[in-house]
């Protein structure tokens, strides 16, 4: 993958519009709950400021009508924020399309949600060519939405006089080719989640690339239907036991195999106050759940973990949510935070395991991307990415 980074671009005087994906979670106040992709969007900011650049900085928030926002959609909650982190004023520019607004060099503003635009995400070329006119230099920042084609992620990358990638983009470029394009050996996968059907494509790309690959979660329990294990009322997906199969087959054909659950955590319900049950694999009930592994199977999962050179990660091994069911994915957590390996996570639910059990620091690269990562995993090239390969120019 080559692309342009924002260091390899003389920024002094040039007025630099950043795609940033600061698509950050709310609560129904508008108060922001999480700002972790507003933070990790800083660094970018601050260099092209400190490079004497006018910066303009937009990003999409939500999935607002084009043409018809509403005060909910608006980014004025997020330009607060990033004022916060600047430690400088981030006036936010409405009607921003047709330029009409100034931003002096060493300066700062936040264009309002660029969802908001018409033809934003169908990326009408108009609308890329009218963007690309407000800049000297394009940078995209926006991992978290590299999965999208629209104006402000691939139209704009086009018709800019320059496109480079950000920092963050640049980071998550690296890392996740490290991982999956040039991984150290033994490489493992972890998929864990609830159903296969969502991630059939990653687990298929995974299982011709990976030394390891672990399942967890309501995958598992369809790959443990597919070995004719007794799963009671767990959530699993019969009519996919055949695919399950097939990836245990081509993990087999490598040399390798889909370690299953030895011991399992079941109850008869999920809820807070559950009552949780170890049982062999081979012992679970007509009514039981399968909401989480035993240890022994955790401790197999973490003695390949602590082998491996490289781990990716994606998705937790039980319902961690409860703690009666956070056995598996905390031990899991521990030994990839704790393991030699280079290790790679993202998705939603995984990030919010790694909070929980507090190892955020000794994990080596936490993907910003949702969907982009998923998409990444499953082998694909991301639109936004190739935008920007499409200009490089060495
Ligand atoms: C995300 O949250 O995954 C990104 O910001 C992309 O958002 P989208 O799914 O609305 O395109």
């Amino acid at each position: 993958m080559r692309v342009k980074t924002l260091k390899d671009v003389d920024l002094r005087g040039k007025r630099v519009f950043i795609r940033a994906d600061l698509n950050v979670p709310q609560d129904e106040t508008g108060r922001i709950v999480d700002d972790t992709r507003i933070r990790a969007s800083i660094p970018t900011i601050e260099y092209c400021l400190q490079q004497g650049a006018a910066v303009m900085v937009t990003s999409h928030l939500g999935r607002p009508k084009e043409g018809a926002c509403t005060p909910e959609d608006s980014l004025a909650p997020i330009a607060e924020r990033l004022s916060e982190l600047l430690g400088r004023p981030v006036p936010l520019i409405e009607h921003w399309v047709d330029g009409g607004f100034t931003v002096q060099p060493g300066e700062v503003v936040l264009l309002e949600n660029v969802r908001c635009n018409v033809g934003e995400k169908k990326n009408d070329e108009e609308l890329a060519r009218k963007y690309a006119a407000l800049c000297d230099v394009y940078v995209n920042d926006a991992f978290g939405t590299a999965h999208r084609a629209e104006a402000s992620t691939v139209g704009i990358a086009r018709f800019a006089p320059v496109a480079c990638a950000g920092l963050l983009m640049a980071a998550e470029i690296e890392a996740l080719s490290r991982a999956l394009e040039h991984p150290k050996r033994p490489l493992v996968a972890i998929v864990g989640g609830a159903k296969v059907s969502t991630k059939l494509t990653i687990l298929k790309s995974l299982a011709e690339k990976v030394d390891q690959l672990i399942v967890g979660g309501g995958i598992a329990n369809t790959f443990l239907l597919a070995t004719g294990k007794r799963i009671g009322k767990s959530l699993a997906e019969p009519e996919l036991v055949v695919e399950a199969q097939a990836i245990m087959d081509m993990m087999a054909a490598r040399g390798s195999e889909v370690p299953l659950p030895v011991d399992v955590v079941v109850a008869d319900e999920v809820s807070a106050l559950a009552r949780a049950n170890r049982v062999s694999v081979d012992e679970v009930g007509p009514n039981d759940r399968i909401l989480d592994v035993g240890p022994k199977t955790a401790s197999r999962y973490c003695d390949i973990v602590a082998h491996a050179g490289t781990v990716v990660w994606n998705g937790p091994l039980g319902v961690f949510e409860y703690d009666q069911f956070a056995g598996g994915t905390k031990m899991l957590a521990s030994a990839i935070a704790h393991s030699e390996a280079y290790s790679l996570a993202g998705g939603g639910d995984t990030i919010a395991a790694i909070k929980k059990f507090g190892v955020e620091k000794d994990i080596d690269y936490i993907s910003t991307g949702g969907g982009a990562f998923l998409e990444f995993l499953e082998g694909k090239k991301l639109p936004a990415i190739a935008a920007l390969e499409a200009r490089y120019d060495g």
